[in-house]
């Protein structure tokens, strides 16, 4: 019986309640097609400030590092938003979760669901039929370039963007991976006119892009692709990015589609993969069981097909979320006009759905 291991990490705000259902729907996939599964808790964000003073503790990541895949929740927590000067902040574990697992590459798919276009704050024609993957680069840039921080006097504060070859190449490979399996474009973003380490990023792209002449290779600034997401959504295939660019750019593409409840997202790394929704910890919710828990379903699907290889089983998720949907059991944030469902009410559906297919 083949065996899979995952860390489970709920993270803060609303992350225990949606991680709950995934899991329940891992365990009615391994379940069904015979796998044994096994998991274990892991602490991350505040609640791991609050019961430990840091963020990602070290038992947290040897649990990742010792784990097949990772399903993850989110973190965040308002008391330490609005407090620059909080020493430790949720965000920081996130940070050295990339960081130490070399999670380097984050695959954001934007799709659209038929039964909510109406909610996309673009005209329903622009967005209908939009299918495109981001890989936003994770573990390099500005967000862990050095040297960082501010001069004596505090008046003056500083950021520095790195990359090396080897990480733009390592990315890039990915993306023409994946374009070889969609529609076969890749368009590689970049501030070449200004930025030095866009040039690089050029230049690679340049290089390496004769390597797969069966995929179109497309160059694009990026504040024109800022534009272009919202103006031309169809015209994106995969979109490849470095780290600042990209956590700007996902978010942007991510409400496209009226269904940021429903989006998935996948950390590719080098000693493990972290599957998790893409939606904050929205700590309004927390707690009342009326969080979306689909993009948190939808991430463990990603899980099976990414992390596992295993595309049937992917696929059945898939299935059922979608099927949820059409018989309309779903929560307020997606209901049309039609009864709300409870968070789990919507993960014992669908775990039924799978039981009984
Ligand atoms: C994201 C988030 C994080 C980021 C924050 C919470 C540090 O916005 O995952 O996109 O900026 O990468
Ligand atoms: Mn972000």
């Amino acid at each position: 019986m083949k065996k899979l291991k995952i860390a489970v990490l709920p993270g803060d705000g609303i992350g225990p309640e949606i991680i709950e259902q995934g899991l329940k729907i891992t365990m009615a996939i391994c379940k069904k097609f015979d796998y044994e599964l096994s998991y274990e808790y892991g602490i991350v964000g505040a609640c791991a400030i609050d019961a430990v003073g840091e963020p990602y503790p070290k038992k947290t990541h040897d649990l990742c590092m010792d784990s097949d895949a990772v399903l993850f929740g989110a973190i965040g927590d308002p008391k330490y938003d609005n407090n620059p000067s909080a020493k430790v902040r949720p965000e920081q574990g996130l940070l050295k979760m990339r960081k130490d697992l070399g999670l380097y590459a984050n695959i954001r798919p934007v799709t659209t669901f038929q039964s909510l276009i109406h909610k996309s704050p673009l005209r329903a024609d622009l967005v209908d039929g939009a299918d495109f993957m981001c890989i936003r680069e994770l573990t390099g840039g500005m967000y862990f370039g050095r040297p960082q921080g501010r001069s004596e006097d505090g008046n003056t504060a500083y950021d520095t963007c790195v990359y090396t070859r080897e990480e733009v190449e390592r990315i890039l490979h990915l993306a023409y991976k994946y374009a070889a399996k969609r529609n076969k474009k890749v368009t590689i973003v970049d501030k070449a006119n200004v930025l030095a380490t866009s040039r690089l990023w050029r230049q690679i792209g340049q290089e390496i892009a004769p390597q797969y002449p069966d995929i179109e290779t497309e160059f694009m600034f990026v504040d024109n692709a800022a534009m272009r997401i919202i103006q031309w959504p169809k015209s994106f295939d995969v979109l490849v990015t470095e780290n600042l660019f990209g956590d700007i750019l996902t978010d942007e593409a991510s409400v496209i589609t009226g269904s940021l409840g429903m989006l998935p997202s996948a950390s590719i790394g080098i000693h493990t993969s972290v599957f998790e929704p893409i939606h904050g910890s929205y700590p309004q919710a927390a707690g009342k069981n009326i969080a979306n828990p689909l993009a948190t379903i939808l991430s463990a699907a990603l899980m099976f097909e990414y992390a596992f290889g295993m595309m049937n089983e992917g696929a059945l998720i898939r299935e059922a979320v979608a099927a949820s949907m059409e018989a309309g059991i779903v929560t307020e944030d997606i209901a049309n006009n039609g009864k709300a469902y409870s968070t789990t009410e919507v993960g014992e559906w669908i775990v039924n759905y799978i039981v009984n297919k």
